[in-house]
């Protein structure tokens, strides 16, 4: 467990008993864990075992499940200003210009508020607010993306595979950019990845769902803390051995209806 996970004060985010159900087929079941303010979480899992469904849930975006998400102690129920979404693609509007785009949770052309200048010098964006979102490249629009997921200030940002559309040294520089973001912002996150030394890299703690159980459901299987400190080596023997830890994880796991 991490350091800021021994904190006295109640977790920011609390998942008892999680279940969803498409139909009559259970996608999830019995998730149970929390986040604590400004920490790093990943969801690492195989492809369809509900990683996404979840992140909905936690989202607000799906009302329909069973069990309880609490932010500081209250329950959800739908979208909220203190959860920020970021999702693959940038989903900028393309009518809207950059700065427009960022403090669209403000309303249509605000723009003009000084702490979208702000938000987009520190995603080092700072000479685009003017431009068009056609006018970026794909790992600049994700930047933009970031910056619109902070205008709100949210206390926790849910990614779901943010940097999986970019090149491998811009990912490199999105995830320092996010560490330096949450960071700088007190923001937890809980992200979602494929990618294992990503996860390694960016968390406190890496949650391993899988589908497991009768019915086949994704499950948390597994929760590996990370306390390497940062900045992190990407080529750590530390990181590299919990890398094989969570493969055995994710290889260990019964398959579906087994
Ligand atoms: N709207 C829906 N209606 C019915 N089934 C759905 C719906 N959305 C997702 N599913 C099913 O729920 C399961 C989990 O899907 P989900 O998208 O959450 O997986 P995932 O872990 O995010 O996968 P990936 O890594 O490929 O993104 C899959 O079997 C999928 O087919
Ligand atoms: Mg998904």
């Amino acid at each position: 467990m991490s350091a800021r996970n021994l904190s006295l004060q109640p977790p920011l985010l609390e998942v008892r008993a999680v279940g969803k159900r498409y139909a009559t087929r259970a996608v999830l079941e019995n998730i149970t864990f929390g986040i604590a303010r400004g920490e790093i979480v990943s969801l690492v899992g195989p492809s369809g075992c509900g990683k996404s469904t979840l992140l909905r849930v936690l989202a607000g975006l799906d009302r329909g499940f069973d069990g309880e998400v609490r932010l500081d102690g209250l329950a959800q129920r739908g979208p909220s200003a203190r959860l920020g979404v970021i999702f693959q693609e940038p989903r900028l509007l393309p009518w809207l210009s950059v700065a427009d785009n960022v403090a669209f949770s403000a309303g249509p052309r605000q723009g003009g508020d000084p702490r979208v200048a702000r938000l987009l010098d520190e995603v080092g964006l700072a000479s685009t607010g003017a431009t068009l979102p056609k006018q970026l490249s794909g790992g600049m629009a994700q930047r933009v993306a970031l910056a619109r997921g902070l205008f709100p200030q949210p206390d926790l940002l849910l990614l779901d595979e943010p940097f999986s559309a970019v090149d491998a040294m811009t990912r490199m520089r999105l995830q320092d950019l996010l560490l330096s973001l949450t960071r700088a912002h007190g923001t937890a996150a809980l992200i979602v990845t494929h990618d294992l030394d990503e996860a390694l890299y960016l968390s406190d703690r890496v949650l391993l769902l899988n589908t497991a159980g009768p019915h086949g459901a994704g499950r948390l299987v597994r929760e590996t803390a990370v306390t390497a400190r940062h900045p992190r080596d990407r080529r750590d023997t530390a990181l590299a051995e919990l890398r094989n830890t969570l493969l055995d994880g994710i290889s260990a796991t019964p398959p579906a209806y087994a």
